[in-house]
């Protein structure tokens, strides 16, 4: 990722479903201060509740066709170059990215996870927590390497109520990021 001088952090958000980190996201970036910027939302879902938040907050949106996969991630890269996107945000997108996509993308890609990471990767974190009588439970945002939910971790925080803390926690591995990448 190259040096942000004098200009925001362009986002890419991607989503499947409710969308609640994103809606997290959009609010942290209306803060007047705020030096991050959500451009673009893609989702492999037309009823993704998510998109609602784009239209009100009249953020670009492309709803993307994944039943050829290869095809449908060289149109997610045409958006991410033509909206010159810094950082993608995976939250709660259920599609595997390739390795091809994420070495071609070359800049960061985060992925929110709602356990901590290393522990329960995959699916049905909550339902696996609750299974083993975990007493606590918590949230990663960490880097997306090919190897699913297993890049290194940006920031955890372990808590007895599981989105709450999501919501704080993106923004703030965000601003990390946009703090190494800033002059
Ligand atoms: C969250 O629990 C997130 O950690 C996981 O998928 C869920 C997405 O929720 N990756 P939402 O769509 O942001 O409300």
């Amino acid at each position: 990722m190259e040096k942000l001088i004098g200009r925001n952090l362009n986002i890419s958000v991607f989503i499947s479903g409710r969308g609640s980190n994103l809606l997290s996201l959009i609010k942290y970036s209306n803060i007047k201060k705020s030096k991050i910027k959500i451009n673009l939302i893609i989702s492999n879902n037309k009823f993704s509740k998510g998109l609602e938040f784009a239209k009100k907050n009249k953020i670009k949106y492309h709803v993307i066709n994944y039943s050829k996969k290869k095809q449908a991630e060289n149109k997610i890269l045409r958006y991410l170059r033509k909206n010159k996107i810094d950082l993608i945000c995976l939250a709660g997108f259920m599609k595997i990215l390739s390795s091809s996509f994420i070495k071609k993308f070359k800049n960061p890609i985060l992925n929110i996870h709602p356990s901590l990471l290393p522990r329960y990767k995959g699916l049905n974190t909550h339902r696996r927590a609750i299974e083993n009588k975990d007493k606590f439970s918590g949230a990663t945002v960490h880097f997306v390497t090919p190897k699913l939910d297993s890049g290194k971790i940006i920031l955890q925080k372990k808590v007895r109520i599981f989105l709450k803390i999501e919501h704080k926690l993106y923004p703030n591995a965000i601003e990390k990021i946009l703090k190494k990448f800033s002059l």
